[in-house]
């Protein structure tokens, strides 16, 4: 990479490669998510209209299995760059965990939802939720039974992308940290970074699909190599 000294702005975009070691499965590696549940039949507004019990239970699953999950040392690594970064941080994740906010993390923007969070279809109110959805609970608002889970399903739009763009613009440097590159748009945000003259770097197990695009690729798993990373950041 080129000169790290010159580094104030850092941009960081995380994916389910962060809490894979947390004990949370990943969607595309052997065994993932994507292999024994097609997206077509769970994570589609269609899926949800055609047939919701299916949807409803997948999610409550998912919301479930998050619960009793710890964040690793990649989660804390990151925690501790934005406590003591002396420039801007913001942490951009794909993923619907909260080990971020667990581990301390505080300006973190979730562009793929929440598990922890149902949104009322009806007064369109989000709050937090973290039992079932299946039964149909009513919302504790408007009392109307619209409950779906706050997380956004193919064709639909990523949250927060202005706020999310702007900070690349300012960005110095772009880190994406255990993400297979393959879901657009967080895909293309080296891309953009590249073009405003950011540097880029990958921590990730392996290559990602995007990889050729980053300055550098550090690979590894994100437990060891985010905190030996934030060490040089802070050194
Ligand atoms: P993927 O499952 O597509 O990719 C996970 C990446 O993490 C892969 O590149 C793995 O090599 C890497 N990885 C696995 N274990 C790791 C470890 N211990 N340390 C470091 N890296 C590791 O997950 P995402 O890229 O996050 O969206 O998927 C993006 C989006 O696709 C998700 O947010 C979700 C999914 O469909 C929606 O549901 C809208």
């Amino acid at each position: 990479m080129g000169d790290m000294s010159q580094i104030r702005n850092i941009v960081i975009l995380t994916g389910a490669g962060i809490s894979a070691e947390s004990g949370i499965e990943t969607f595309r590696s052997a065994g993932g998510l994507w292999e024994n549940h097609r997206v077509e039949d769970v994570a589609t507004p269609e899926a949800f209209a055609r047939d919701p019990n299916l949807v409803l239970r997948f999610y409550d699953m998912r919301r479930e299995a998050i619960q009793d999950k710890q964040p690793n040392p990649a989660h804390f690594a990151l925690a501790k760059l934005e406590e003591r970064w002396p420039g801007k941080l913001l942490l951009v994740t794909q993923n619907v965990d909260d080990l971020h906010e667990r581990s301390g993390s505080r300006r973190v923007l979730h562009m793929h939802g929440e598990h922890l969070n149902a949104w009322c279809t009806s007064c369109d109110v989000r709050s937090r939720w973290t039992g079932p959805l299946f039964d149909r609970p009513p919302c504790s608002v408007c009392s109307a039974r619209s409950l779906r889970p706050d997380v956004v399903w193919f064709g639909e739009m990523p949250y927060r992308m202005g706020e999310i763009y702007a900070a690349l613009r300012e960005a110095d440097l772009f880190v994406s940290i255990g993400t297979s590159g393959a879901v657009y748009p967080a895909a293309g945000f080296v891309q953009n970074a590249v073009e405003l003259g950011a540097q880029t770097l990958e921590l990730n197990l392996e290559r990602s699909q995007g990889s050729h695009m980053f300055h550098e690729s550090r690979l590894g798993p994100a437990s060891q190599v985010v905190p030996h990373w934030v060490g040089e950041m802070l050194r």
